[in-house]
């Protein structure tokens, strides 16, 4: 587990709504829950300064709260409205009932 950063457990994310979590020095991330499968993108929104923690999850995208973007968040495409740079993801797996993130 040493090159693995823990995020969070599985319990804490929601099934309707990604879960913001805030490391020193680096983005913030957020964690979101599709069929019990967990991934990991970046939380803001590469069109503004936004959460993508505080938008609408429908289908397996993420909508921002702010101008409507919409993101896959397995993919982190950009697929509707006013974006069209992609969010960063991160592989990730669990780890005795947390999600980890590479720490390379
Ligand atoms: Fe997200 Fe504009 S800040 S769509």
């Amino acid at each position: 587990m040493d090159n693995l950063i823990s995020l969070c457990a599985e319990a804490d994310v929601p099934s309707d709504a990604g879960l913001r979590v805030d490391l020193p020095g680096r983005p913030s991330l957020a964690v979101f829950r599709l069929d019990d499968t967990f991934h990991v993108i970046d939380d803001t929104c590469t069109h503004g300064l936004a959460s993508l923690c505080d938008g609408y999850v429908e289908d397996g995208t993420v909508e921002c709260p702010l101008h409507a973007g919409k993101f896959c968040i397995k993919t982190g495409a950009a697929i509707d409205g006013p974006v069209d740079t992609p969010v960063q993801v991160y592989p990730s797996q669990v780890v005795s009932g947390r999600i980890c993130i590479s720490n390379e």
